[in-house]
């Protein structure tokens, strides 16, 4: 008899739901939520109330594009954390009534386990590469920015992680000051495609380890942006596509340079990205150029696998469900990484 478990994500702005069998991607819904765009970030309050409205529907979608009933379902997997607490528990509430009016075992997931494990979506058709273990993920979104060691789908060691900003986050405020928009990684991304990276050097932290840091950069380009309109008020205007590629390149500079001083301390060569940020057209062309010149092999998620997904969420939860692992029905959600 075949496994199909329903996955769940409502960590932060996207309301997702996604049926796999036996491992195999049956449908992935996501419902983004647009009413943020006006307020340059995600409102909490406005984020749970927009995952009440869309979680029937998205699931009842997810179920209809696999073809199935909710009484075929094997098991829920939800996510149990981090992210925005008022968000996480209309998944989790959800993915607990539904189990119980099924009498189904549901079964938590950490949402950075999801990203972690996203290579591992199997889809019809499709050639499905993934990292043998025991293999580096270098998990960039707009609340993380980890290089994590995965030595099975159950079993990963954050090597090193940021000390204040996240990469997404370096973005996302980077732009919003710069005038450009939300959510700034995608416009910065396309802008970039368009500049000279060379043309302006910002600062590039020295820290310490595996760890990241990305406020300085940030800090960096704020004064030179405010000391050049100074000068010349349409500065921004003229020079915005250098200005990107050039932001853009220090902050993956950056991150390679750890991703690169982790493999060589590891002796791992299997590299994967995740989180929001691994869509970054600049880091996916560097992760797979130094990949060439140092014999990684690397595995680049599909885009539609970047942002936050319930298949995630699905395959990770599998890989409990197999494990044998069931989540009791007193369980709440966590907001931070270091309360799972
Ligand atoms: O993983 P994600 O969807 O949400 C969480 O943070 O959990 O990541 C969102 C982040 C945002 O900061 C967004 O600006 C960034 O991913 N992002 C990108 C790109 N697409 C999304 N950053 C750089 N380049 C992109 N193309």
């Amino acid at each position: 008899m075949s496994d199909y478990i329903l996955g769940i994500e409502s960590s932060c702005d996207d309301t997702s739901a996604a049926v796999i069998k036996d491992g195999f991607l049956m449908s992935n819904v996501i419902a983004s939520q647009q009413v943020h765009k006006d307020y340059g970030g995600v409102v909490p309050e406005l984020a749970s109330r927009a995952h009440e409205q869309n979680i029937v529907p998205v699931v009842s979608q997810a179920l209809a594009k696999a073809g199935i009933k909710p009484t075929d379902l094997t098991a829920i997997a939800f996510t149990r954390g981090p992210g925005l607490l008022g968000s996480l528990l209309v998944g989790t509430s959800f993915a607990k009534a539904l189990g119980v009016a099924l009498n189904i075992p549901i079964i938590m997931v950490n949402h950075l386990q999801g990203h972690i494990l996203a290579d591992f979506i199997k889809q019809p058709d499709k050639e499905n590469r993934h990292p043998s273990f025991p293999y580096l993920c270098l998990l960039v979104s707009g609340g993380n920015s980890q290089i994590v060691r995965v030595d099975n789908p159950l079993d990963y060691e954050i090597l090193g992680q940021t000390i204040d900003d996240a990469v997404g986050e370096a973005f996302d405020k980077c732009s919003k000051m710069m005038g450009l928009g939300y959510p700034g990684g995608p416009i910065i991304d396309k802008l970039a495609k368009l500049g000279n990276p060379d043309r302006f050097q910002f600062a590039k932290p020295q820290i310490p380890g595996l760890d990241y840091s990305f406020s300085g950069v940030k800090t960096s380009l704020l004064y030179f942006v405010r000391d050049q309109l100074k000068e010349d008020p349409d500065f921004m205007e003229k020079n915005k596509e250098d200005i990107c590629a050039s932001f853009q390149k220090t902050l993956i500079d950056i991150l390679l340079s750890k991703l690169i001083k982790a493999a060589k301390q590891t002796g791992i060569r299997e590299i994967t990205i995740g989180g929001g940020v691994s869509a970054n057209s600049g880091l996916r062309n560097r992760i797979e150029e130094e990949g060439r010149n140092r014999g990684w092999n690397t595995y680049l998620p599909e885009f539609k696998f970047t942002t936050d997904n319930a298949a995630m969420i699905a395959i990770a939860g599998y890989f409990h469900y197999l494990h044998g692992e069931r989540t009791p029905l007193d369980v709440a959600p966590v907001s931070r990484i270091a309360d799972f």
